[in-house]
């Protein structure tokens, strides 16, 4: 059984909501587990034990939130080489911006993890379109847990 970790911040709500969307796409394919935890919550423990992972933030200033930032921080050398090759989706809310995306690439990158489809960039709260996307996503990394 496939496990999918979702670790995200969120100050206002919409990029928690974009994980919850991100989860119930991947909740669909049977017996995977899906684990949803705020970035300041989330060690890297976590990141060692899942099969994939997707990573989300606000743009806060064309960079992603500092809560991720630290996720990225606190886990980067405990998990260097252990991770290359894990499969990872990026999800990023924006105001009209959404610069951050590349912040966040750049590390995804830094830890050779294997990007998995397009990250999803969400303006401000999911609406019916960027849900699906983010089903969507949801369900590419459950696929590529297994
Ligand atoms: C401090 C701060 C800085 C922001 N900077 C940007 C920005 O540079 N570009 C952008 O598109 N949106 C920016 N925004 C808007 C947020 O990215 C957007 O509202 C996001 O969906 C908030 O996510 P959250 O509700 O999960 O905290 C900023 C918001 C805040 C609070």
């Amino acid at each position: 059984m496939g496990k999918v970790l979702i670790v995200y911040h969120s100050q206002s709500g919409n990029t928690k909501a974009a994980a919850e969307a991100l989860a119930q796409g991947a909740k669909q394919i049977s017996g995977t587990e899906v684990i949803i935890k705020e970035a300041l919550n989330a060690a890297a423990e976590d990141l060692l034990s899942c099969d994939a992972v997707a990573v989300g933030t606000p743009d806060y200033f064309s960079y992603m939130a500092g809560g991720l930032k630290d996720f990225f921080d606190r886990t980067y050398y405990p998990t260097q080489g252990s991770v290359t090759d894990k499969p990872c989706g990026i999800f990023v809310t924006h105001g009209g911006g959404g610069k951050a995306v590349e912040s966040v690439k750049t590390i995804c990158k830094t830890f050779k993890f294997k990007l998995i489809g397009e990250p999803v960039l969400i303006k401000n709260r999911p609406d019916e379109k960027a849900t699906q996307a983010l089903a969507n996503l949801g369900k590419l990394l459950c696929e590529a847990a297994e």
